[in-house]
């Protein structure tokens, strides 16, 4: 219960473990000057400081407004939080002066031919994942940042999303499924690989982006609708080859376990894993695409329903990389015309730039950029 957790090269929520329960809040920054938005960041730091180390805001006065919501009560706990804070390209328009600043990779995310993105849950100047193991710490922490900063941050979207508790408490070793009941996460990156993360995932000594991103991340946000009527009434056959992997053990088509590792080049014509099937188009596992990978951190979600009546639920897709084309861009591309997109509608979601992480109680988000 101390804020160790919050301090570090690397804001946390990147590669540290997925909790149950996630919160993506966009806002759009109010502050008009350099000045004020300094502050603000400044002010931004202290208060995710404090949430993350489950400090409430003291003291108690009962003529005035309760410091805290109370919605974990009056001794305040951690519950796993993290709050990852970043900035869209938005912020580097002509308000602040930090165009020449800019991460080189960062604009607005432009629609993909399968998109139907919606406005109204897209962009945003500053974004903040929150993370713990449940939705209510979420929502304190939320609500503690939308209380204190109602002149500097107004909410321009929200998306909550959650994964099945009984496979987050083995702690990775079973794989959380996804809401089409397909694994999701087998293949993926593994986050405790530090050399890995180092290459892939943070921006690095080497890399030729501004000297204040380093050790920030791209992060890539996609609301995605599911057609799960759709896919309820697909056989299973079909919805095997979309994905390219059996549904009860996750195993590559072929293949018997999970964690067998498909060799693409030993079946050219796609006779095991279909050449337009998810994984295979995503990953195609060749040198020339080695790079080309991405760290997932998906969430599933439900909102209630469309104006048509349907389940409007999917997967609150996020993925980190320290080269945005090379990574997210690059990987979608390839997706672009798979059969999965009968099935998924991308609605939402933005591009946004992982700040450095806080060193100390000296340091503040963003301030070598600031
Ligand atoms: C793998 C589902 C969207 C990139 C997978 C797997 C499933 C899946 C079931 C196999 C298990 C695994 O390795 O995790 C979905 C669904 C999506 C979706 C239902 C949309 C609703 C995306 C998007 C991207 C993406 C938007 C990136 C642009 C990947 C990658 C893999 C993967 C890189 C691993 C491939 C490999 O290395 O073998 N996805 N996915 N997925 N997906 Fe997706």
């Amino acid at each position: 219960q101390d804020r160790r957790s919050f301090y570090g090269a690397h804001q946390s929520g990147v590669v540290t473990p997925q909790p149950a329960a996630a919160l993506l809040a966009s806002f759009d920054v109010l502050a008009d000057s350099r000045d004020d938005l300094a502050s603000l960041m400044q002010r931004l730091t202290a208060r995710t400081a404090a949430l993350m180390a489950g400090e409430l805001p003291r003291p108690v006065n009962d003529g005035l407004p309760p410091p805290d919501n109370g919605i974990l009560g009056p001794a305040g706990m951690t519950d796993g939080l993290s709050m990852t804070v970043g900035f869209g390209a938005s912020m580097f328009d002509a308000r602040f002066g930090l165009a020449a600043q800019r991460p080189k990779r960062l604009v607005a995310m432009a629609a993909f031919p399968n998109d139907a993105l919606d406005a109204d849950c897209c962009h945003g100047d500053l974004l903040i994942q929150f993370n713990a193991n449940t939705a209510e710490t979420n929502i304190h922490a939320l609500r503690a940042v939308l209380k204190e900063f109602p002149a500097d941050l107004a909410l321009r979207w929200k998306q909550d999303g959650f994964l099945p508790p009984h496979t987050v408490k083995t702690q990775g070793r079973d794989t959380a499924r996804n809401l089409l009941g397909f694994k999701d996460g087998t293949a993926n990156l593994d986050a405790a690989d530090g050399a890995l993360m180092d290459r892939i995932v943070w921006v690095g000594e080497g890399s030729d982006e501004p000297g204040w991103a380093r050790g920030g991340s791209y992060q890539v946000v996609r609301i995605i609708r599911t057609l799960v009527e759709r896919w309820d009434r697909t056989p299973l056959r079909e919805q095997q080859t979309i994905i390219g992997r059996d549904k009860a053990e996750g195993a590559p088509l072929g293949l018997r376990g999970e964690h067998d590792i498909p060799d693409y080049a030993a079946d050219p014509r796609g006779l095991g894993v279909p050449l337009d099937a998810h994984i295979r188009r995503a990953n195609p596992r060749t040198a020339a695409t080695a790079d080309s990978v991405i760290l997932r951190r998906a969430y599933n979600y439900s909102n209630g329903l469309t104006k048509a009546g349907q389940l409007d639920m999917g997967l609150l897709f996020s993925s980190f990389q320290a080269d945005l084309d090379r990574g997210f861009v690059a990987v979608q591309t390839r997706l672009n015309g798979e059969a999965l997109e009968e099935y998924i509608k991308p609605v939402g979601g933005g591009y946004f730039f992982t700040l450095p992480g806080v060193e100390g109680p000296r340091d503040h988000f963003a301030k070598a950029l600031l």
